[in-house]
């Protein structure tokens, strides 16, 4: 299969590069000039993958400084885990002008994209997603950052990447739970979307829970590239990126008051049906059993278990999105779906309204 490209066009413009069974020797040496490097990757994906990828990058020309492993899961996009990162870069002696390859889910994704975006004040990034979700997502942007136990990714930075390489057969070892979580990111921008996207969904979704490269691939390119028109329009989120949190308010509330013991896909899952609920009251769009049969085909829940709505709640109350105005007040800002495709940004809720809405998602 040949491999695809989306050019995220911002003031230094990279390449997404997706294909299935990819030769990254060739993406690689396409784009960037071959010096010192080292891979960041996890527990699960290192194994996996990491010897195949680090024998790539040496046909490249690459001289690997090392191979570094965090634990997988959430718990790793910590502080914590940064500062082991980058003390461990600095013991292999990576230089100011050497890549850092981020080899694996979102979590490695935005951990090394922090990592590659301060140490040393700067060296170039890689993302090599290798979850579902990284791919259609998180590895797209230039989002970086680590968790703090108060809220999700309350310290990071924009990092743009070099290059992001994509190879589909890396799919082939993610649990199905995973994908599902994947596919989450993939319904919430096709409800953002719209147009042909939204037209095809349920039939990709389908098919990609059965395994069908070519709907995978499909996804994939119609992900990055809405993410890509949508990040070369704002990618400070000054404005219309913030769509892109569509789901997200609660979701993340959610992931926070579980103590991150929640996945992200199935957290945002629950958030966007929370989010029809409110825009079903607040706007007069019903659009809430789409919502439900969308993530139901997508293989996840439609509630999450047992969280604490206070807790929920109170982590709204600290998110980072949340204007300083509304500090005090008992009034949250939300992404909601005037329609398919049509997303209204900071659409005022009142607490209680979003507790029922978070009431209604938690088992
Ligand atoms: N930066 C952004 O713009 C952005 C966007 C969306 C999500 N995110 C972040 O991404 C994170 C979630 O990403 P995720 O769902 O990929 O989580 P993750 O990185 O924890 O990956 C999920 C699990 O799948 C495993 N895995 C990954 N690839 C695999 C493979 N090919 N084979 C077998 N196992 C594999 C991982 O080891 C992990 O256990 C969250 O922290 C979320 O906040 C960031
Ligand atoms: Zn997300």
């Amino acid at each position: 299969m040949p491999a695809h490209t989306v050019e995220v066009r911002v003031a230094r413009p990279y390449p997404v590069v997706v294909g299935d069974g990819l030769d990254l020797v060739e993406t690689l040496s396409r784009s960037l000039e071959p010096g010192l490097c080292a891979v960041l990757t996890d527990s699960t994906v290192g194994p996996l993958h990491a010897a195949a990828v680090r024998e790539d990058l040496e046909r490249a020309g690459w001289r690997m400084a090392g191979v570094l492993e965090v634990p997988a899961g959430e718990s790793s996009k910590s502080l914590t885990t940064y500062a082991r990162t980058v003390r461990e870069l600095a013991r292999l002696g990576l230089t100011r002008d050497a890549t850092l390859f981020a080899l694996g889910g979102g979590v490695v994704g935005d951990l090394g994209g922090f990592v590659a975006g301060t140490y040393m004040r700067g060296v170039d990034l890689v993302m090599l997603p290798t979850s579902l979700l990284a791919m259609v997502d998180s590895s797209v942007g230039g989002k970086v950052g680590v968790d703090l136990p108060e809220g999700k990714n309350l310290v990071g930075a924009f990092v743009r990447p070099r290059l992001v390489a994509a190879d589909l057969d890396w799919l082939r070892t993610l649990p199905e739970r995973e994908l599902s979580n994947g596919l989450a990111e993939s319904v919430k921008m096709g409800l953002l979307a719209g147009g042909t996207f939204f037209d095809d969904l349920v039939h990709l979704l389908e098919s990609a829970r059965a395994g069908d490269p070519e709907a995978l691939l499909q996804l994939v390119l119609h992900s990055v590239r809405f993410k890509a028109h949508v990040v070369a329009e704002d990618e400070l989120e000054g404005g219309m990126r913030a769509i892109l949190n569509y789901g997200h308010t609660v979701g993340h509330a959610l992931e926070a008051a579980a103590g991150y013991a929640l996945a992200h896909g199935s957290a945002v899952a629950a958030g966007m049906v929370a989010a029809a609920r409110l825009s079903r009251e607040r706007l007069g769009t019903d659009l809430l059993a789409l919502h439900e049969a969308l993530i139901s085909t997508a293989g996840l829940p439609l509630r999450v278990p047992r969280v604490d709505t206070r807790e929920a709640l109170l982590a709204m109350r600290r998110d980072k999105k949340r204007p300083a105005s509304a500090t005090t007040g008992g009034e949250h800002r939300f992404v909601l779906l005037e329609d398919v495709g049509r997303p209204l940004r900071g659409v005022p809720v009142d607490e209680k309204e979003v507790a029922r809405a978070i009431e209604a998602v938690v088992e």
